[in-house]
């Protein structure tokens, strides 16, 4: 499959020959989930976004960003991120020859994700303060040096994850009821609402925020935001209004889900559907099985935004311990079988 500008340039802002930065992004799978269809009564999917190449759904809005930053002769790109937005963001940059550079909250991102974002020889900054604060730090540093800012405050990332809800559509012949989708920065949920609109589909927009990191929820911004779900620890989301203006047109919500639902969530999945994604993702399915979707919904979809590999720690804090051995065949099927 080409990549998300060549599948659906038609529909992107890329006209033939513009330059095109693309690791064939998107194209993920759109996995049915049964074992969370029985539990809930609905046909539930699953759309995997950590099957892109960076691991997460940013590349969709990366390979736009970037390319459209080619076009524009940028030299560098800059990011604030809670991780995948950095990975992907060097990846591309990378893959442009362009230099990047990511801030990133000290200690607050996971390690998959500063393994890649270092990997791909990106500057990374550790920044003594949580993701807003990096964020406006960023946006004034755009205003100061010919550098582009590849956030998802950039129009071009929403362009291209709208992308994933083309996908959506077309796998299911525009039949679902509801979408629900973890809410950090408020720019994913932005972008499939778009897709759908574009798509003529209209599906109920149920946007889920972890407890400690709610402002939509409350209706303020929170100033010292906390989750295990690294990836959403964001209390002032910049696509706020657009958020908002998703879930109340569409009939949706959001909603708060706790650490300990999300994380039985990502256990959930991981054990029962074969599918290994990162806390933050987990809080879709988190939101569906605590809050549920409302009347009159047949068929929903959950976003697994990233991969589960990204964030090793979590996971292994999470799992079973290993079983030790001795190298004696007894001992192995003690070890196997008991
Ligand atoms: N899920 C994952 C795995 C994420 O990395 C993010 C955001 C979200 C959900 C929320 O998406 O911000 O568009 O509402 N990660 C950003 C980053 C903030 O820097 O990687 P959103």
């Amino acid at each position: 499959m080409p990549g998300i500008i060549e599948r659906y340039r038609e529909r992107l802002p890329f006209a033939a020959g513009d330059p095109v930065v693309s690791l064939q992004e998107g194209s993920t799978p759109l996995v049915l989930a049964e074992r969370l269809s029985e539990e809930t009564g609905l046909e539930v999917w699953l759309k995997l976004e950590g099957a892109n190449p960076t691991g997460s759904f940013k590349d969709r809005g990366m390979t736009c960003a970037v390319s459209a930053a080619v076009r524009e002769g940028a030299r560098a790109v800059i990011c604030a991120s809670t991780g995948n937005t950095a990975a992907s963001a060097a990846a591309y940059s990378a893959k442009a020859g362009l230099r990047g550079a990511v801030i990133v909250p000290e200690g607050k991102i996971a390690t998959g994700k500063l393994a890649q974002a270092l990997m791909h020889g990106a500057r990374v900054v550790a920044l003594r303060g949580n993701f807003d604060e990096a964020l406006k730090l960023v946006r004034e540093v755009v205003s100061r040096h010919p550098i582009s800012l590849v956030n998802s405050v950039n129009d071009y990332r929403i362009e291209g994850q709208k992308t994933a809800a083309f996908e959506i559509v077309e796998a299911l012949a525009g039949e679902l009821q509801a979408l629900c989708i973890p809410v950090g920065n408020a720019g994913n949920i932005t972008a499939y609402w778009k897709g759908f609109r574009e798509a003529g589909v209209e599906p109920r927009m149920l946007g889920f925020q972890a407890a400690g990191a709610a402002p939509l929820v409350h209706g303020r911004p929170v100033e010292h935001p906390e989750t295990i779900a690294s990836a959403i620890r964001i209390g002032n989301p910049a696509r706020w209004e657009e958020a908002m203006d998703a879930m109340t047109s569409s009939g949706g919500a959001v909603k708060a889900v706790s650490d300990a639902e999300i994380l039985a969530a990502y256990r959930f999945l991981a054990a029962n559907e074969g599918v290994f994604c990162e806390p933050a993702s987990a809080a879709s399915v988190a939101g569906l099985l605590v809050h549920g979707v409302g009347e009159d919904v047949h068929r929903v979809v959950c976003v697994l935004t990233g991969h589960g590999l990204k964030d090793p720690q979590t996971a292994l804090e999470q799992a079973g311990a290993v079983v030790a051995c001795d190298p004696e065949l007894g001992a192995i099927e003690r070890a196997v079988l008991e």
